[in-house]
């Protein structure tokens, strides 16, 4: 079995009890060939199947694949990518498209593709797989549907900003979490629990964003991070009153972190300044508007 080799899994995992367990009945089903797990960059789609792969212990058993995709951009690598994943290599196409079916033919098996929004047009491939591997599953991830006949869309929101009964709200933990993880020392108090309650709101419960502005606890606590994602807001939508709340304070808050993570700060926060910059280019692409 290949198991998910991203970084993420070695931080907690917050909420999406609901969603695992839609995702997983979905996945089992019979009749469900293709899923794809949607939405804007940095909501959680790629930690959310890699979640999803602990809760399927058991089943496929032909093996689960996990195959990140996020680096490709010709729609016939995603063939090689696979190919790679299960350890066929050096074929012509032809040949490597037979061994791949070959491969997921017989025992049920999971194919998880990654990513998928930078080779949208690798339809024609994922429909001659599943075509051709009658038991196989694909689950993918992308910010667009992939529009292939038989293809359900799970879509997936921001964490939750409010509580619900007497739980906290999953954005506010993962804001906690993280934010114990940037810095030993910090607790949670009456009074900075009121600014995490307004950083996660501000950052409409986008995971990437909370986690971008948690990392910063280390220098400013959140009181203060508040007043400084509130000036940012002021200045980076001033004239765009128009735009929708969420993608306000998005990008308000995702151009802050990088204005002051950057340049000179390497390592300050993240592990290197180009990690950061490529996350904050898909955030910034795919979730907000062009800047003015
Ligand atoms: N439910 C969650 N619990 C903990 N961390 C999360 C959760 N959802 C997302 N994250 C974190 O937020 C960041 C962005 O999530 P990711 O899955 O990469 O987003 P996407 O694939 O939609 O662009 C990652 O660092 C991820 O680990
Ligand atoms: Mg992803």
């Amino acid at each position: 079995m290949s198991l998910p080799s991203s970084a993420t899994l070695r931080t907690s995992f917050v909420g999406r009890d609901a969603e695992l367990a839609s995702l997983r009945s979905l996945i089992l089903r019979p009749a469900t060939r293709l899923v794809t797990v949607t939405g804007v960059g940095g909501v959680g789609k790629t930690r959310l199947v890699n979640e999803l792969h602990s809760h399927l212990d058991g089943q496929f058993a032909g093996g689960i694949w996990f195959v990140p995709v996020a680096h490709v951009r010709e729609p016939e690598q995603v063939l090689a990518a696979v190919a790679t994943r299960v350890g066929i290599r050096d074929l012509d196409a032809d040949e490597t498209i037979r061994r791949v079916v070959e491969r997921f033919d017989g025992q049920p098996s999971l194919l998880m593709l990654d990513n998928l929004e930078q080779v949208i047009e690798c339809g024609t491939i994922i429909a001659r797989l599943l075509h051709a591997a009658p038991a196989l599953t694909i689950l993918a991830t992308s910010r667009q549907p992939l529009h292939l006949l038989g293809e359900v869309e799970f879509p997936v929101r921001p964490l939750p900003v409010k509580a619900s009964a007497d739980s906290e709200p999953p954005a506010e933990t993962l804001f906690i979490a993280r934010a114990r993880e940037s810095s030993y020392r910090f607790v949670v108090t009456d009074d900075n629990r009121k600014a995490i309650a307004s950083i996660t709101q501000r950052l409409g419960g986008l995971p990437l964003a909370i986690e971008l502005a948690a990392s910063w606890v280390k220098v400013l606590p959140p009181q203060r991070l508040l007043e400084n994602l509130d000036r940012q807001l002021d200045v980076l939508v001033r004239g765009r009153r128009d735009l929708p709340e969420r993608q306000q304070t998005m990008r308000s808050a995702i151009a802050w972190s990088y204005s002051r993570h950057l340049p000179n700060q390497s390592g300050h926060c993240f592990g290197s300044s180009a990690s950061l910059r490529g996350l904050l280019r898909s955030v910034m692409s795919s979730a907000l508007p062009p800047c003015r």
